[in-house]
């Protein structure tokens, strides 16, 4: 199954991350662009919850590293979703929806928990003032950016396995504490994750500027050049010039990506002033694919479902590609594991010894599980 795929490559993170270090590459969905062209928003609407500092200027000032981990049990409902985002359709916003912001009920969301803080969040007002705070504690007051990620891991039934990336917004002035060569030191971030070969890269670009000058997309050629993991997300279709429209993009006569452009209407800053709801803005932007004359006849094509259906395609093509590779790694790994083990001899009571087993112990358990899902599937895994 697809979705048990997915979270095997989870579950391998995990086990990596218990032995210390990043051995294996794995695909991560990284949202590119400049500031303010709308990646945070791009981001919440694909996670399906309103929990992201975002708004014009620099607000995002530090990698957020972001886990979505789906888990099984749930006394809060159905968990038949077909993509990552929380079931759509369900009507989250209903009468039964709990007051205010908190996480359980019925938005399918069981938690949040940061790498840095040890305490679990239920309440997605509080991640956002924390994910602020963390922010402001390590960049500074004043606009500075910062290389150093913050973790965050989301759990619940309400989402399917996948990593998120934001990132600061490409810019060319410095403003604030901001060093001289800001641009640069940004680039630089930027292409810390995206030129990693397994990043998928979510290159977003407002549709209310020339996409001549799009820095998402010329970043992204200079990794990507043939544009096979580059994703194209064209925001703000709601603020072009009256008599222009984006169609020549949406269809790809004018600019090559083999995965194409998906145009989004996220929230304006007065609706999020405003406290709109996500789904009463994700409804707002159906219609306005659907209503509008010129993108009514692709608007299947178009719009944040269509965005988050896309992603899970391309995540699963992307994990069966990388799945040999893996495998040739974590048999390495275990078996360079075995032979330190081997070297301490029978000593259990050394504590070393028993971090080595502990490990072995991940590792194999680990192998058997992911096997097991090969096994359950038709893919090629010789090596
Ligand atoms: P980021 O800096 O790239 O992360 O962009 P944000 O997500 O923080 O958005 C910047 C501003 O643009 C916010 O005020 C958003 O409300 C607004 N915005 C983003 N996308 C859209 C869109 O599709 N339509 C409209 N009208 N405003 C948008
Ligand atoms: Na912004
Ligand atoms: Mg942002």
């Amino acid at each position: 199954m697809d979705g048990d795929l997915i979270a095997l490559v989870n579950k391998l993170q995990d086990t990596f991350n218990a032995i210390g270090g990043e051995a294996v590459d794995l695909p991560q969905i990284v949202v590119v662009g400049s500031q303010s062209s709308g990646k945070s928003s791009v981001l919440e609407t694909i996670v399906g919850h309103d929990f992201l500092p975002r708004g014009s200027g620099i607000v995002t000032r530090r990698p957020l590293v972001l886990q979505l981990i789906h888990t099984q049990s749930s006394t809060t409902g159905t968990t038949d979703h077909d993509g990552y985002l929380p079931d759509l359709s369900a009507g989250h916003g209903g009468p039964y929806r709990p007051a205010g912001r908190s996480m359980g009920g019925a938005t399918g969301i069981d938690y949040a928990e940061f790498l840095h803080i040890n305490r679990r969040f239920t309440d997605f007002d509080e991640v956002r003032k924390e994910i602020e705070a963390e922010t402001f504690r390590v960049a500074g007051q004043n606009k500075g950016v910062s290389k150093l990620p913050i973790n965050l891991k989301i759990y619940g039934p309400g989402v399917l396995n996948l990593t998120l990336v934001d990132l600061p917004g490409l810019t060319k002035v410095p403003v604030g504490d901001q060093p001289t060569d800001i641009e640069r030191q940004i680039k630089n971030l930027v292409l810390d994750y995206i030129t990693k070969p397994n990043a998928v890269i979510l290159a977003v670009s407002p549709a209310n500027v020339d996409l001549a000058n799009s820095d998402a997309l010329k970043l992204a050629r200079t990794v990507d050049p043939r544009g096979l993991r580059t994703l194209g997300v064209l925001t703000k279709l709601d603020l072009m010039d009256a008599g222009t429209n984006a169609l020549d993009v949406l269809t790809g006569r004018t600019y090559p990506l083999k995965l194409g452009f998906i145009g989004v209407v996220n929230r304006s800053q007065q609706d999020i002033n405003l406290d709109l709801p996500l789904d009463d803005a994700r409804r707002k932007e159906e219609e306005f694919f659907q209503n509008h004359a010129v993108y009514r006849n692709i608007s299947h094509r178009c719009g944040t479902k269509y965005l988050a259906k896309t992603l899970n395609s391309v995540l699963m093509n992307h994990i069966r590609e990388k799945l040999p590779d893996m495998k040739a790694r974590l048999n390495t790994l275990m078996g360079q594991t075995q032979q330190e083990l081997n070297a301490f001899g029978d000593a259990t009571f050394l504590g070393e010894q028993h971090r080595g087993s502990l490990i072995l112990k991940l590792m194999t358990e680990f192998a058997r599980d992911f096997v097991a899902s090969i096994e359950g599937t038709s893919l090629d895994i010789s090596t």
